[in-house]
């Protein structure tokens, strides 16, 4: 009986000290495998995020590690639209260890104060989006580390100053968005330089002067929203040879007629908005190959011309004249 229960007894405290041992062996396998965020990005993200009085959402930054959950995984992060603010990271660094922090979302929070120092260290971002805040104060220079960058919304803020040049280093970008804040100046011609371009918004956002002249290498644009700036002299005829635009805004400027004629090969057109040109009377016949309009404004352009010079009935998909 005694001996059997002191069997018992040690039997009960092996299991114990094999349950101990096992449950620490996996926690530190664990441990081992959950990868870590770069710690110079964690501690910029979180003075970045403090100072503007912004928590991560329980759905991320899990017991601290700010790459972790909804951040961490695989899915799409357009999927989790709600949460605001958010960031993904790419985990697959120094063999599936090290996350490095690629797209940060701040928007529509109120945030207020100047673009902060602390964003350079986040040196592996790809799309930074901070969509209608009220960030104030010029576009710093180090915005041209970022390097792999093909996102970028600084949209709805009222951001002012000269738009730096060293936006033209970041070649990779695909959406570049400025609208509706409070620069001064001329466009930099180095935004030439951004060919891999596909959208390009900076509607109402106080630029003046010419058009540049290096934005003849944007082939790959396909929306280009300009209106609402104080923009002199001609249309660029160039524009005629980005065939690949579908959506062009170039009402509310002070731009000089005629609309140049080149604009007939944008045969993919979408959307056409010019006005508001203060002379040279235009023809009509640059849209005679639009085929694919479904909304065509050309409100004080001074067109002056035969409208049966244009076979409308072709615009069938026409919703807006
Ligand atoms: C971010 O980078 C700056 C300049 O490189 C550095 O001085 C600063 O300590 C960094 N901040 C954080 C929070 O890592
Ligand atoms: C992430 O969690 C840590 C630990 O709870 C906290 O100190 C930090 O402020 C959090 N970061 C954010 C962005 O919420
Ligand atoms: C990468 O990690 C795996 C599993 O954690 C390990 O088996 C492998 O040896 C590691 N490779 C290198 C190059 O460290
Ligand atoms: C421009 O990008 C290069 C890397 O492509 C980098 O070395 C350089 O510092 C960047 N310049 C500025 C002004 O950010
Ligand atoms: C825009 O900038 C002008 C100076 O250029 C300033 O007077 C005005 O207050 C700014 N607007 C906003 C909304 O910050
Ligand atoms: C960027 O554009 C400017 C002006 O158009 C040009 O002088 C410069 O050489 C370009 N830089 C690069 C790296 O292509
Ligand atoms: C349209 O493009 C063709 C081919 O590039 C060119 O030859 C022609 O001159 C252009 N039309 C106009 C009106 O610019």
């Amino acid at each position: 009986m005694r001996s059997c229960s002191i069997r018992g007894v040690i039997r009960h405290h092996l299991a114990w000290l094999v349950l101990i041992l096992c449950s620490w062996r996996v926690a530190a396998a664990q441990d081992q495998q959950a990868p870590k965020t770069d710690p110079v990005e964690a501690a910029a993200l979180n003075t970045i995020l403090g100072r503007w009085g912004k928590k991560a959402s329980p759905e991320w930054n899990i017991s601290g590690e700010l790459c972790s959950g909804f951040a961490a995984d695989k899915t799409d992060w357009d999927n989790y639209r709600d949460i605001n603010p958010f960031i993904k990271c790419d985990c697959t660094f120094n063999n599936n260890t090290l996350c490095h922090i690629t797209r940060l979302r701040v928007t529509y929070l109120d945030v207020v104060g100047q673009i902060p120092a602390e964003l350079q260290n986040l040196t592996h971002l790809v799309d930074l989006n901070l969509f209608r805040n009220y960030l104030t104060g010029p576009i710093p220079s180090f915005i041209g580390k970022f390097t792999s960058m093909q996102y970028l919304s600084l949209s709805f803020n009222p951001l002012s100053g000269l738009l730096p040049k060293e936006l033209g280093n970041l070649t990779n970008l695909l959406s570049l968005g400025i609208s509706s804040d409070n620069f001064t100046g001329s466009l930099p011609e180095e935004l030439g330089n951004l060919t891999k371009l596909q959208q390009l918004y900076f509607d109402s956002s106080g630029f003046s002067g010419p058009f540049p002249s290096s934005f003849s290498k944007l082939q790959n644009l396909k929306f280009l929203s300009a209106s609402d700036n104080v923009f002199k002299g001609k249309i660029p005829a160039y524009l005629g040879t980005m065939t690949n635009l579908e959506d062009i805004a170039f009402h509310g400027n002070s731009f000089e007629g005629p609309v140049p004629e080149s604009l007939s090969n944008l045969t993919k057109l979408t959307r056409l908005w010019i006005g508001d040109i203060i002379n040279g009377v235009s023809p009509l016949a640059f849209i005679s190959n639009m085929a694919s309009l479904s909304t065509l404004i050309l409100r004080n352009c001074k067109i002056s011309s035969d409208l049966g010079a244009v076979e409308f009935s072709m615009f069938k998909q026409l919703k807006l004249l």
